[in-house]
């Protein structure tokens, strides 16, 4: 498909996916977990646009949402509601009541607090509620600070070694069941053994709960699993399984998992232009149309994206740092490329699949892109580019009192 068409047609910027990469990347998880009864879960925020959500619905993927809003999506979308799963460590009453009125698979728990509440609003609904703990089993996931959620100093889940205690209280609560346990130690792993190190303690704990009676239907491992940005060694999947598998034989427990970036980070790509060239005495600039608030993860953690040009030209490379228009200095894309640019060219910044868009936001009232499936050689407006009006919709001139 060939990428200029799509932005003289859309626009830039422009996200552009492909169907075969989303659904080969669902299917390499298939094959890896063959051999253990599983349910894909996939991470809803890492991009939550109802056209992915429909894709994986119909690939069989559960879903693992952290808002009421992510659950609307998932039903907008077609998926199903049995195969949800609500992470979080803030939900809401009302987000409770739309889940129980919708029949998710398990609430992921992860304080007390927020278990008194479950058992009420089930309580008020006449409903019993199914629950597991997000434990944090306190590995270190070996990636970068901001993504990481499973040491002790992270606000998620609950200690492991409170957890037998607490699911005794939640065995003992009128309208809750126990339903499960959860953990997720953090995101862009590329060693997965503090994965299985992770699996081998909640089965640990899984086991001594099951000595004292509690008996969970189903053990979710979370997401995690990282992708190749730029040289990273590529997580091996099969590995991963097969690991999983030597655990899993002989137990009666689904396994669950949640992925969110490798099913999608690499099957989605972000389209710009070229604005303007700017040579510096000490840098030079490509000021593309493309900004952070589009791609949010440069600025933020400083993620590398690849950056290519669409069509290659003759001239040789000099060093541009890529950045976008918004007033601030953290607004780029990516440092020190080496790079044949015009002005007018497209750039295709690359591995944009995975809180790309849906981490996308009006700073600088900036409409947020649109998107594109493609699907062989056809392709699907899956969002329209936001107008400025509809930036506007919901804001309203108060009626002052003149002064
Ligand atoms: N499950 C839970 C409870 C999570 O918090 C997350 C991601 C996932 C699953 C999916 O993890 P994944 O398979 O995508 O690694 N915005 C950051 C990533 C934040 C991840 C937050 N939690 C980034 O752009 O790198």
């Amino acid at each position: 498909m060939a990428l200029d068409g799509l932005a003289a047609r859309f626009g830039t910027p422009l996200y552009v996916y492909s169907r075969q990469a989303l659904e080969e990347a669902y299917q390499s998880y298939v094959r890896a977990f063959a051999d253990v009864p599983h349910q894909i879960c996939y991470a809803v925020k890492a991009n939550s646009s109802l056209a992915i959500l429909n894709l994986f619905a119909r690939l069989g993927a559960g879903f693992d949402i952290v808002s009421g809003g992510e659950l609307a999506r998932v039903v907008a979308a077609g998926g199903n509601p049995a195969r949800v799963v609500f992470s979080g460590v803030g939900k809401t009453a009302d987000e409770m009541r739309a889940a129980l009125d919708a029949g998710i698979l398990c609430f992921n728990v992860e304080s007390v607090s927020e278990l008194h509440r479950l058992n009420r609003v089930a309580r008020e609904m006449g409903k019993r509620a199914p629950v597991s703990f997000r434990v944090n089993p306190d590995v270190d996931p070996k990636t970068h600070p901001y993504i990481s959620t499973g040491l002790k100093e992270n606000k998620f889940g609950v200690p492991i070694a409170e957890a037998p205690e607490l699911y005794r209280l939640a065995a003992s609560q009128g309208n809750l069941e126990v339903s499960g346990i959860d953990c997720h130690i953090g995101s862009q792993l590329i060693d997965l053994s503090p994965l299985v190190d992770a699996a081998d303690r909640v089965l640990a704990l899984v086991d001594s709960l099951a000595a004292e009676g509690i008996r969970l239907r189903h053990i979710d491992l979370g997401g995690g699993v990282g992708i190749r940005y730029r040289d990273e060694p590529q997580p091996d999947l099969a590995e991963y399984g097969k690991a999983l598998a030597a655990r899993f034989t002989g137990r009666s427990e689904k396994l669950l998992l949640e992925p969110g970036r490798s099913l999608v980070g690499n099957a989605g790509l972000l389209l710009t232009r070229v604005e303007y060239l700017k040579p510096g005495e000490d840098k030079n600039f490509a000021i593309v149309d493309a900004a952070m608030n589009d791609l949010m993860r440069p600025a933020l953690y400083e993620a590398y994206h690849e950056i290519t040009p669409v069509m290659s030209r003759d001239e040789p490379a000099r060093n541009y740092d890529v950045v976008g228009p918004i007033c601030e200095t953290g607004d780029f894309i990516g440092f020190a490329r080496d790079l044949s640019i015009e002005e007018g060219d497209l750039l295709a910044i690359l591995s944009a699949g995975a809180y790309g868009m849906s981490m996308a936001s009006n700073y600088n009232s900036r409409p947020r892109a649109a998107e594109v499936m493609i699907d062989k050689n056809e392709f699907h407006l899956i969002r329209e580019r936001e107008t400025l009006d509809g930036l506007m919709a919901g804001e309203r001139l108060p009626d002052l009192i003149s002064a």
